[in-house]
């Protein structure tokens, strides 16, 4: 029997869980592989651990100013947003978004994270408990972002929630859930976009007239090179942390409580043994593999795995892949909570490693000890419903069942 065609595009092979098994053939086969798109076009998979890694850490020959991500509105050889928001930055401007962003990162805004997503789990949970169940990503993984978005722009709950649906739609814009599938994907983007900086702007106005101890307030006042920071550069990288940590964490966090499920024995050991948290989190992380590729740009001819990238080639560095290569991982197909070393690139690596990742950490943590202490193990209670996506491993729908009065339905079953 012949094997189904590799294409790394088609979201419909990511909904079907088509794409461990292509990645697989190319890792093993053809780690540095010409994705054909068309006549002349295409694009680089790299699917090997060392090939992805090299690659990332590599930013003098591959630049990230061609965006994160391949079709939409990245289409075009140069993003708009390049060189403006962080992730689409080379050095040395990325050093200076960079570096005045980490407030937003430091240890205080974690302890004051911690505390948001501690409360808002807490009453999640306790109302799922009260309910039997919920649907665990729309009614308890949400708040992870939301306690974040709460402490560090310095907005409601609600207003935080708001600003989750509208990332969630621009993650989601190729999902007929979020989005018009009649209506062109770039359009749908760049509405979105448009929504996103239209709450920023908001908050923006806000602060002019009553600072307040946020990252907005603070930009605000903020110098770059001498001169204040551009709104442009601001509503930017607003917009990076907003879909840089909205869908990550919360979808992470429905893709670690699927797998504790799926894996009974892994649960179990999980809700007897609090010490394996750390090591469970970072278990989690490489499963799901949540941010599936980043894309690059070869700056000039390079050779990576024996292979020649041209000046001017896209690349994609498929983590998901990575984090499953026999040559770095023992049992790569095992989900092993006490996996220890397990350095998986589920944020990357090199200079754009993702900075919302002790954040992250923070907030999976919280979780996941309260999903450990639950009276009894949650169960699957209904079908689940993934993102139609091959940039960001999600799901839309998790109804589980906490095992108390009454069920509640799943959100769009
Ligand atoms: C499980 C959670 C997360 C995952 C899997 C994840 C994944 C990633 C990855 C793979 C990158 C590297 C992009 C590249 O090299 O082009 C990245 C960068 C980034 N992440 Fe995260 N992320 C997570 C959580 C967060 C959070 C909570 C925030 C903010 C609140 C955040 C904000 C960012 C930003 C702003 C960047 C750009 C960094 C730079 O360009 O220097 N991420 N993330």
């Amino acid at each position: 029997m012949t094997e189904p065609a590799i294409d790394l595009t088609d979201p419909d092979r990511f909904v079907r869980g088509e794409h461990h098994a292509m990645l697989a053939r190319l890792r093993e086969t053809d780690p540095v592989h010409w994705h054909a798109t068309g006549p002349g076009s295409g694009f680089w998979a790299l699917t090997g651990y060392d090939e992805v890694a090299q690659v990332y850490l590599d930013h003098t020959d591959f630049s990230s100013e061609s965006g994160p991500m391949l079709g939409g509105s990245f289409r075009s050889e140069r993003d708009p947003s390049a060189g403006l928001m962080m992730v689409a930055t080379d050095l040395p401007r990325h050093r200076m978004i960079r570096q005045q962003l980490h407030w937003a990162f430091s240890q205080d805004m974690i302890r004051k994270v911690a505390a948001q997503v501690t409360t808002l789990v807490e009453a999640a949970i306790d109302r799922a408990l009260a309910d039997g169940g919920c649907d665990f990503s729309t009614d308890v993984a949400t708040e992870l972002p939301a306690g974040a978005v709460m402490a560090v722009m310095g907005v409601s709950h609600r207003d935080a929630h708001e600003l989750i649906g509208l990332t969630r739609r621009m993650i989601g814009f190729r999902d007929p859930y979020f989005a018009d599938p009649t209506e062109d994907e770039r359009l749908i983007l760049a509405m979105t976009q448009a929504d996103i900086f239209e709450f920023f702007a908001e908050v923006l106005r806000d602060r002019r007239k009553n600072p307040g101890d946020d990252l907005v307030s603070r930009l605000l006042g903020a110098e770059m090179n001498g001169r204040p920071w551009t709104e442009d550069e601001i509503l930017y990288n607003c917009m990076n942390i907003a879909v840089g940590g909205n869908e990550t964490s919360s979808y992470t966090a429905c893709s670690g409580l699927e797998a504790l499920i799926g894996h009974p024995e892994q649960y179990a050991a999980l809700r007897a043994d609090p010490h394996l948290l750390d090591s469970a989190v970072n278990e989690i992380l490489r499963w799901s593999s949540t941010n599936l590729y980043v894309r690059r740009g070869a700056l000039r001819d390079v050779e990576v795995g024996g292979r020649t990238i041209r000046r001017g080639d896209v690349l994609t560095l498929w983590n998901v892949s990575a984090n499953r290569d026999a040559r770095q991982f023992t049992d790569p197909g095992t989900f092993d909570l006490a996996r220890t070393p397990n350095r998986h690139l589920s944020y990357g690596t090199g200079l754009h490693r993702c900075i919302g990742a002790m954040l992250a950490q923070t907030e999976l943590s919280i979780l996941f000890r309260k999903v450990a202490d639950l009276p009894t193990a949650a169960r699957l209670a209904g079908p689940v419903q993934r993102l139609r996506s091959n940039f960001i491993n999600g799901t839309t729908s998790l109804p589980v069942s906490f095992g108390g009065p009454r069920q509640k339905e799943a959100r769009h079953a």
